[in-house]
């Protein structure tokens, strides 16, 4: 089988169910939500997948109560300080997307430092999508654009203002939780992806379900409009 994406992009979504039938807070689920982001890491790797985008924090994620968003930045904060001193040990690189100054100086902190110490790694790369809109996304390369004078703009010059235009589109799009949208994530990228969306919630993810995604993408005929 050698029809394997260079690069996965994940909607991890579920937390707070895996949470609620367990008669537990959302944090706790948020918080097993990290381990699985770690089997995921680990899984992504040994399968050889170059790039691994991982939706942690939408820019609507604002909404919920603050007890919620304080604990998800605090998880945060400690899942980047394990994750930095992994990624170097394991030649992980890692990469955020994002509006960044709107987060926290305490995360900000984090990922700058995580993103500059594991810079040169070259194996696994892991994109964070963080604070993450792709219509702010959009915006953003189009006002950048704008900015340097550009009266015309092409689908490479957007392509290539995007927060990380060094990592393809992804091949495939796997969403959690049984939900089928896209929740605002990477509306420009997923052109020609391939989506798989499972009922299996977030924390419960792991190596055996990535390898089901893996095996259905397997099975898909990539045709970008043409016969
Ligand atoms: C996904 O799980 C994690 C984040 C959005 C931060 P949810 O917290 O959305 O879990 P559900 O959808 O309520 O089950
Ligand atoms: C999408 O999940 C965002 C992340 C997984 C980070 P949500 O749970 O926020 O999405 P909706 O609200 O169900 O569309
Ligand atoms: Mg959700």
């Amino acid at each position: 089988m050698n029809n394997i994406p260079q690069h996965i992009a994940i909607i991890m979504d579920g937390n707070g169910r895996w949470a609620k039938a367990r008669r537990l807070p959302r944090l706790a689920g948020h918080r097993e939500g990290a381990n699985a982001v770690k089997r995921t890491i680990e899984a992504a790797q040994k399968l050889g997948i170059k790039y691994l985008t991982l939706y942690a924090f939408s820019t609507e994620n604002w909404s919920r109560p603050k007890e919620e968003i304080d604990g998800l930045m605090d998880l945060l904060c400690k899942t980047l300080d394990t994750y930095t001193g992994e990624a170097q040990q394991k030649n992980f690189r890692l990469l955020v997307s994002g509006a960044r100054e709107e987060l926290p100086p305490a995360v900000l902190e984090k990922i700058e430092k995580a993103v500059q110490t594991t810079a040169a790694n070259t194996g696994l790369t892991v994109n964070l999508a963080l604070n993450y809109g792709a219509r702010q996304e959009i915006v953003h390369a189009v006002n950048t654009l704008l900015a340097q004078g550009k009266k015309l703009i092409s689908m490479d010059d957007i392509s290539a203002h995007l927060y990380q235009p060094a990592v393809p589109d992804p091949e495939l799009i796997i969403r959690t939780s049984g939900e089928e949208r896209l929740s605002n994530f990477l509306l420009w990228q997923a052109a020609y992806s391939e989506f798989y969306f499972t009922p299996v919630l977030w924390p419960d993810f792991n190596a055996d379900e990535l390898q089901k995604a893996l095996d259905a993408y397997a099975g898909r005929t990539r045709r970008f409009g043409g016969v």
